[in-house]
């Protein structure tokens, strides 16, 4: 995008230039013309913060929730219904904060790129999306106060620069309760903070904090022959309740974040089945140019993992290394 962009103002700028030998009077007027055109194409190829960079396709998230993630009934209703309800909120009196659980390779991480992709343009390459994974931007304990202040002039930096900032952060259970407590004046209420406002920011935090619960639910279902997808929000509720959370080792919920109600949602994964692992398997090869090869796929899949050990319900690492292990099948 970057070289398109450059080569674009060279060939205006040694139009100008060609053109300047000639005839000084078209110059003064190419180049006049040149510089709105400039700006335009600038606008065109370098991202800006406005609209023809960022706005919210609800139909394109409601699309792809449906036919990209899958086995996810409660967390896709709840997702859409609060993005929509917050980018079509003119006014929004905070910033959206949404908290994803679930057990690895559920599509936490997935669905986070599905509604950058449906806001930004640019979807994950977007400049205004940032991606914090505690392990790997914040892993010295002795050094919390250094990320401290950095974390808080990012957050400053990137939203003043556009109120419309998205800022993920993974293994949210890693990090460090310190540096939580520190970011947590950007999601409140305040109309401004020290001059910036953070109401059309967008915080979503991933964590596999209350996992295990999130299954034991999915598998008390399981067990009792009923289908997975009468199991509802309130049934995961308990899951996701404060006392699960409150576990020594997860820093997390340490936190105030909870009880001062700055999450607007939590969110569940189900555990995800076989079924599930083939559908990830035959959407790779499709995303991949490819006609899904149902006896690779199956095979892969059947070569998954499962758990509990003798039911074998649910895959251990979800869909999460399919992409490689495909590559063994086909
Ligand atoms: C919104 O998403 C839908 C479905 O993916 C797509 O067909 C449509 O072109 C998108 N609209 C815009 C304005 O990008
Ligand atoms: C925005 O955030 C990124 C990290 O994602 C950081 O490197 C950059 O310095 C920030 N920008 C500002 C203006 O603070």
């Amino acid at each position: 995008m970057k070289e398109t962009a450059s080569s674009v103002f060279h060939f205006v700028l040694i139009t100008g230039l060609a053109v300047h030998a000639f005839e000084p009077i078209t110059t003064t007027l190419l180049l006049g013309g040149g510089a709105a055109l400039t700006n335009k194409l600038y606008n065109y190829f370098i991202e800006n913060c406005n609209e023809h960079w960022i706005g919210f396709n609800s139909t394109g998230l409601e699309v792809d929730l449906q036919s990209k993630l899958f086995g996810q009934h409660v967390a896709s209703r709840v997702i859409l219904k609060a993005v929509t309800g917050f980018m079509t909120n003119k006014n929004p009196k905070k910033p959206l904060v949404l908290s994803l659980h679930g057990w690895t390779g559920t599509g936490k991480n997935f669905v986070s790129q599905l509604i950058a992709k449906n806001i930004y343009q640019r979807g994950m390459f977007s400049s205004f999306v940032h991606l914090f994974t505690a392990t790997a931007h914040f892993p010295h304990e002795a050094e919390l106060e250094v990320y401290k202040s950095q974390l808080q002039q990012w957050i400053k930096g990137n939203v003043s620069a556009c109120p419309q900032s998205m800022f993920i952060f993974d293994e949210m259970d890693k990090m460090h309760p310190g540096l939580i407590d520190s970011i947590k004046p950007y999601l409140d209420y305040y109309v401004y903070l020290d001059g910036v406002s953070y109401h059309k920011a967008i915080f979503i935090f991933l964590s596999n904090n209350g996992g295990e619960k999130i299954v034991q639910v999915a598998l008390d279902f399981w067990k009792a022959g009923r289908e997975r997808e009468e199991i509802e929000l309130k049934d995961l509720e308990t899951a996701l309740s404060l006392s699960v959370f409150n576990n020594k080792k997860s820093g997390f919920w340490h936190t105030s974040l909870i009880d001062s109600n700055l999450v607007d949602f939590f969110i569940p994964f189900l555990p995800l089945e076989y079924k599930h692992v083939v559908q990830c398997g035959q959407a790779e090869m499709i995303s991949r140019g490819l006609t899904p090869d149902e006896d690779a796929i199956r095979e892969m899949a059947h070569d998954m993992t499962y758990f509990p050990p003798e039911e074998r319900v649910f895959s251990t690492k979800g869909c999460k290394v399919i992409s490689s292990r495909l590559d063994f099948f086909i």
